[in-house]
Order: C-alpha cells, then sequence, then structure tokens
C-alpha cells in the first residue's frame, strides 16, 4: 500500500511538518543542515539565469544549536526503530552535532563518523587546506540496518594476506594458520575488503554534469553509498533539509522511496525538476577504481571484466585471484606482449611457491609459434586474442 509520504516534496519549515508525520515512518533520514557558516550561501544555476541562497547567519552558536536539538529530537521521532540518522557537517559546529546526536539518541547508539574526503585547493589561509567534511551515524537501536559494501584490497596488501587464513598465536599475535600436518591453510573465497569510515569522493567541479547550481549540492556518488549501506529496496528515506534534491534522485535510481523538505521554495522547484531528469556525472577515479590510477600495468585487466576476481598489486608473477566455488581459489596470470607464454609460465610457477591455490590460469594474448611443454595437470593456458586470429589466420584464403 503506498505511503502517503512516499515521492513526496514538502515546502516548509522541517520542524513544523515532521510534526505532522507520524512516529516511526522513515527508515532512513539523511541531514545536511546549513553548517554556521556564518554567511549566506549564494550560487547560480549552471544557464546563470537563476540564483540560489539559503541563510546561514545566527546570532549565537547556542541559536544554532537549538534550532539543531529540536529539529534533531523530532527526527528521533519519526525515525522507524531499526532505522539509522546520517547527519552532515564539518568543523564549524561538528562537535556541537555530536553532543545533540549523544544526548538524543544515546551515546551507545553511535555507530560511525565517516570523513568525506575530496581534493579542493585553497589559498591564502594559514592552516593545512580543509579538505574534509564530517558525516555522523546514530541508529535507534542496536537491531539497525547495514547493507556492507566491499572495496578492492589496498595495492600495499601483500598477497599472502589476501589468500592464507590467519589465527591468534600463544601470545596473541596474528599468524598464518596451518593443518596438522604443517600445510598452509587457505583462506576461501575473497571478495575484497570492507569499506572503510574514510571515503573519497570528489567534491562537484564547476563543470560537474549533474551539477544543478545549488550551493552545497552534495555528489550524488555520496548520498548513494549512504543508502545503500543503511537502507533496502523500498524502504522510505526523509531528507528534512533536501536544498536540490540529491538524496532524493540517489533514492530514487536504488528503488528506495522518499520524503524531501526544505524552507525554500526554488530548492523544492529545483529537486522536483531534477527528479523528472536526473544526472549523474560518475567520476573518472570511481569509474576506473583507485587501482587503475595506481598500477598502470594492470590495464591487462581489463581483457578480464565481468570476471569473479581480486587483482593483485605487488606481486611479479601473479596478477589476480579467481574466487572459485567450493576450492581454493585460482591464480591468474596474463602474458604480457614482450613475453613468451613459457616466460608467463615460469613467472606464475614460481609466484605461486608456498601459496594455497587450486589451479593456475595463464591468458595468452600473443601467438606462440613453439608449443608449451611439460604443463602440470593444474595449469590451464587460454588463448584469448591470439586463439581467434590464430583461426582467422588459418581460415583466410
Ligand atoms: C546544505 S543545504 C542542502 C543541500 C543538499 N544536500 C543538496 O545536495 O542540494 C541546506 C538546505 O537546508 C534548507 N533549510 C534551512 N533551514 C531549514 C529548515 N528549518 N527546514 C527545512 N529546510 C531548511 C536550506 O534552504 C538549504 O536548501
Amino acid at each position: 500500500m503506498k505511503n502517503q509520504y512516499q515521492d513526496k516534496i514538502i515546502h516548509g519549515d522541517c520542524l513544523e511538518k515532521c510534526k505532522t508525520i507520524p512516529s516511526e515512518t522513515y527508515d532512513l533520514i539523511y541531514l545536511d543542515p546549513p553548517f554556521y557558516s556564518q554567511k549566506e550561501q549564494k550560487l547560480n544555476s549552471r544557464d546563470g539565469k537563476e540564483n540560489y541562497a539559503f541563510e546561514d547567519r545566527w546570532a549565537t552558536i547556542d541559536d544554532y544549536r537549538e534550532s539543531l536539538l529540536e529539529r534533531i529530537k523530532i527526527l528521533y521521532f519519526v525515525l522507524k526503530k531499526g532505522g539509522s540518522i546520517v547527519v552532515h557537517c564539518d568543523s564549524s559546529a561538528n562537535y556541537i552535532i555530536r553532543k545533540i546526536l549523544d544526548d538524543v539518541f544515546g551515546y551507545s547508539n553511535f555507530r560511525s563518523e565517516i570523513i568525506w574526503h575530496y581534493k579542493r585547493w585553497t589559498n591564502s589561509q594559514k592552516c593545512p587546506i580543509p579538505n574534509h567534511q564530517t558525516i555522523f551515524v546514530y541508529s535507534k537501536n542496536k537491531d539497525y540496518k547495514y547493507n556492507q559494501i566491499l572495496e578492492d584490497y589496498a595495492p600495499t596488501t601483500n598477497i599472502d594476506q589476501i589468500l592464507q587464513a590467519r589465527k591468534k598465536d600463544h601470545r596473541g599475535k596474528s599468524v598464518y594458520a596451518r593443518d596438522e600436518y604443517g600445510n598452509i591453510k587457505g583462506s576461501g573465497s575473497k571478495r575484497g575488503v570492507p569499506i572503510s569510515d574514510v571515503w573519497t569522493i570528489p567534491f562537484l567541479n564547476p563543470k560537474a554534469k549533474e551539477r544543478v547550481g545549488y550551493p552545497t549540492q552534495k555528489p550524488l556518488e555520496l548520498l548513494e553509498r549512504i543508502i545503500k549501506l543503511y537502507s533496502d529496496e523500498n524502504d522510505l528515506v526523509l531528507d528534512p533539509y533536501c536544498g536540490s534534491g540529491t538524496t532524493l534522485v540517489a533514492a530514487k535510481i536504488l528503488n528506495r522511496k522518499f520524503t524531501g523538505i526544505d524552507i525554500s521554495k526554488d530548492a523544492i522547484l529545483l529537486a522536483k525538476e531534477r527528479l523528472e531528469k536526473p544526472v549523474i556525472s560518475k567520476s573518472n577515479l570511481i569509474k576506473k577504481g583507485f587501482n587503475s590510477y595506481i598500477n598502470a600495468q594492470k590495464e591487462y585487466l581489463n581483457i578480464l571484466t565481468g570476471i569473479d576476481l581480486v587483482p593483485v598489486q605487488r606481486n611479479k608473477g601473479i596478477d589476480a585471484i579467481v574466487n572459485i566455488k567450493d576450492k581454493d581459489p585460482a591464480l591468474l596470470r596474463i602474458q604480457r606482449f614482450n613475453e613468451c607464454i613459457q616466460d608467463t609460465i615460469n613467472s606464475l610457477n614460481k609466484a605461486s611457491i608456498n601459496k594455497k591455490f587450486s589451479y593456475l590460469i595463464v591468458i595468452q594474448t600473443t601467438i606462440s609459434l613453439i608449443e608449451v611443454e611439460n604443463i602440470q595437470n593444474n595449469l590451464y593456458i587460454i588463448n584469448s586474442a591470439a586463439f581467434s586470429l590464430k583461426e582467422l589466420i588459418k581460415n583466410l584464403k
């Protein structure tokens, strides 16, 4: 049944509007209130026709505190029992917001302090350039929703750390586990590492396609990540300071229902417009993945797009670990364009010594005129482009 608050954008003060909403209506609340910047936030739309602005000047910091305290109390009331609240702020008043959240939600319901990190250059400050904002997460109780997101391993991760199981020794030190015969124990299938609380997501640059010209507009990528972590499909998400509607667009893309509230009529019109034709600009950094920037040689791995594997960065012989159902993983190497196939096999064999694996896989990328000798049973050579080309040459008249 359709909830009367689903997919609604409401004009007004979120305090007054939330007073009319029944308790425990929302699964997730994200808010990006004014940050106590002590200025009017202004910007022009892309075509220069509209000037958007919102007020962030306060008589005293206590006024700011009071305003947020009242609103966070009512947000607690409209949040469901298993729900979470995600509050965006920066160093201007993060200490105040943390205290309010502790008081309203309880210290024991603090879940995370996420640092949104980006690169942005400013001049003439007598301090390190501020390149982060803070996002606090609290839940209403300990049975809150959390959908794990896995990231690629860091380039500095040693292949043994990925492949081998670990245990604590008698001094509590982490060591590699061995079976009763002293053989190395595998750690099973690997999908990546759980997401950390430092997120590098680029700030919306002035030319970003999704930029609508609303002051302090947040990137869709950031909101998508928050919504995925703390809600499920069809859940109801509230943004009581919705501005240009970034949260609402992200919720729509991810099949969640939403309510947006904003005190500015211009923001409401803009959010409605944006929802009708959302524009997403995926940053190259995120699209290509950080590893592609770190190790250009891994472009070879593009050949294997779509396969369940973990790229390996710090190993001369192994390019990737391939997850295989109910077995130890396989180790894979792609033939370099200046490498003969026998050398590829030798490098992989050498690198696999003392590793726990089920198979070795070599991807052959160039035509070999010499037959490879003595291939062991657990080694597979896959001819990819080379195979097709060989067939083509054979059949050309
Ligand atoms: C930081 S902006 C939100 C930007 C938004 N996250 C985006 O990506 O476009 C804060 C918004 O809060 C709105 N606002 C300020 N006080 C409010 C209140 N009491 N109730 C509802 N909205 C309010 C402002 O009009 C402004 O649009």
